[in-house]
């Protein structure tokens, strides 16, 4: 669905009312693991407006963020308060294959009512999310979202360590989440897009600072299907974490900091504006749509007269090596949706046409099968211990965010030409029509899954089920 320009006026009348921006997020408190997913209700249009009727964890969107020490352990009781089946699954984390939170595939759904305990050891620091892997389309889209942060032993010296997450609604008049889930066209175009972006929960008006100051940012993606490219006009964003794991330090290529669904970027930001000075944060990935986001707004008084100079890169991740010279190769394609040309796909064990596909509302395939079900026998069987480099060939005509869960992805490749730094990432953003090469080592046994993570897409047959054994 294309942006009316009318929505955006509506969306933008109502940043004049909107609150400052919240700058933080509220964090849990150490004792409280317990993650409650229930009905509520939030001020996403400002007090001014209606609240907006939601799904959240323990009553607020974003959900709670967790936030953890290295080592600690990770210990929470997950209550189910809807009136639905599911489950939460750790984004990015390397969990054991039974926390991993994919219902039918690695845990039996959690059904309304009942609870499940997700504990497991942290193995790596960074920036990481939560939310449900049942009916994910409608349920994320409704709000059952959190943030992860696991600290690093050491980290470069900021003056606030901050955390953006966004999103989009798709909202009616009233300021509420449009009931058209599982629309024909969202699944076989580009995914649910809304009409009003936030940040945290809240369309965002000011964020303040101050000039001299540094700042970590932490920005989460967690809308279905909108690609944010921000562009923070007057500063220079340094790059220092992508999905949680560290990478040299760069400013963005042309100034545009990506975030595709579920992906995340870690900045340091030095705030060079002078006291007084207003800065807009624009959002131009889709340059026919490209909207303000936010002001960034100095306070009159400055922190300091000049930057820090400390260093800013994170510790290198502790991740498995692949061995490239020994790594098997394997192909991934994903293929159908509109403009594609499947033809035709497997589905539910049979050769079917894409007019029934369409019916059942299935219209995207990986190697040719369309993912009736969360286990579908495995489109790779990998070795316990062994490399591996993957091709993923995106020959649709539309972008997809393709999440594998349980292994990093140390990127090798893009349309042939090779990675300048060392990037890892456990979702890759891929161009329509394109190509990305990867390596991974198989060293966490289990079925896990690999899917687009626009959730309309999933569930209309893009996903697949990787085997280690
Ligand atoms: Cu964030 Cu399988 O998902
Ligand atoms: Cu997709």
């Amino acid at each position: 669905m294309m942006i009316k320009r009318r929505q955006f006026i509506a969306s933008s009348a109502m940043l004049a009312i909107a609150p400052m921006l919240t700058e933080s997020i509220a964090f849990a408190k150490s004792n409280e693991r317990r993650l409650t997913a229930a009905s509520a209700a939030i001020p996403l249009l400002g007090s001014g407006a209606p609240a907006t009727k939601v799904w959240a964890y323990n009553a607020s969107v974003p959900g709670p963020a967790l936030r953890f020490r290295p080592g600690e352990v990770f210990d929470l009781a997950f209550h189910n308060e809807l009136d639905r089946p599911s489950t939460v699954h750790w984004h990015g984390l390397r969990v054991p294959n039974a926390m991993d939170g994919v219902p039918v595939l690695t845990q039996a759904p959690v059904m309304p009512g009942q609870q499940f305990r997700y504990a497991f050891e942290l193995k790596n620091p960074g920036t990481f999310w939560y939310h449900p892997h049942f009916q994910s389309a409608e349920q994320l889209d409704r709000g059952l979202h959190g943030v992860i942060i696991v600290e690093e032993d050491e980290s470069p010296p900021v003056d606030r360590d901050l955390v953006w997450v966004l999103d989009d609604w798709r909202l009616d008049g009233e300021g509420q989440i449009a009931n058209d889930f599982g629309d024909l066209h969202d699944v076989s175009h580009q995914g649910r897009f809304g009409n009003t972006a936030s940040v945290n929960g809240r369309v965002p008006s000011d964020f303040t600072v101050r000039s001299g100051e540094r700042i970590r940012l932490r920005l989460v993606n967690v809308a279905n299907a909108w690609i944010f490219g921000l562009d923070f006009a007057g500063h220079t964003p340094m790059v220092v974490a992508y999905d949680g794991h560290a990478v040299e330090p760069h400013p963005p290529a042309d100034g545009l900091v990506v975030v595709g669904p579920s992906q995340r970027v870690d900045l340091i930001l030095d705030m060079g504006g002078a006291p007084g000075e207003r800065f807009e944060v624009v959002d131009r990935y889709y340059p026919r749509r490209s909207f303000k986001l936010m002001d960034i707004v100095y306070e009159r008084a400055a922190l300091r007269t000049a930057s820090l100079s400390d260093a800013i890169a994170l510790p290198r991740p502790d991740l498995p090596q692949p061995s490239l010279a020994s790594a098997e190769r394997h192909e991934i394609t994903f293929s159908g949706g509109a403009m594609g040309g499947l033809r035709s796909a497997q589905f539910d064990g049979r050769e079917t046409g894409i007019r029934e596909l369409a019916r059942a509302g299935k219209v995207w395939a990986v190697n040719g099968v369309v993912a009736a079900r969360h286990d579908e026998p495995p489109v790779l069987r990998l070795d316990y211990g062994r490399s591996y480099i993957i091709d993923f060939v995106n020959e649709t005509a539309f972008p997809h965010p393709i999440h594998l869960h349980g292994h990093p992805m140390k990127l090798l490749a893009v349309n042939g030409s090779l990675a300048s730094r060392d990037t890892w990432r456990d979702t890759l953003l891929m161009a329509s029509r394109s190509r990305a090469t990867v390596a991974l080592v198989a060293d966490n046994p289990g079925r896990w899954m690999l899917h687009c993570h626009i959730p309309e897409h999933q569930e209309a047959g893009m996903m697949a089920v990787v085997e280690v054994a």
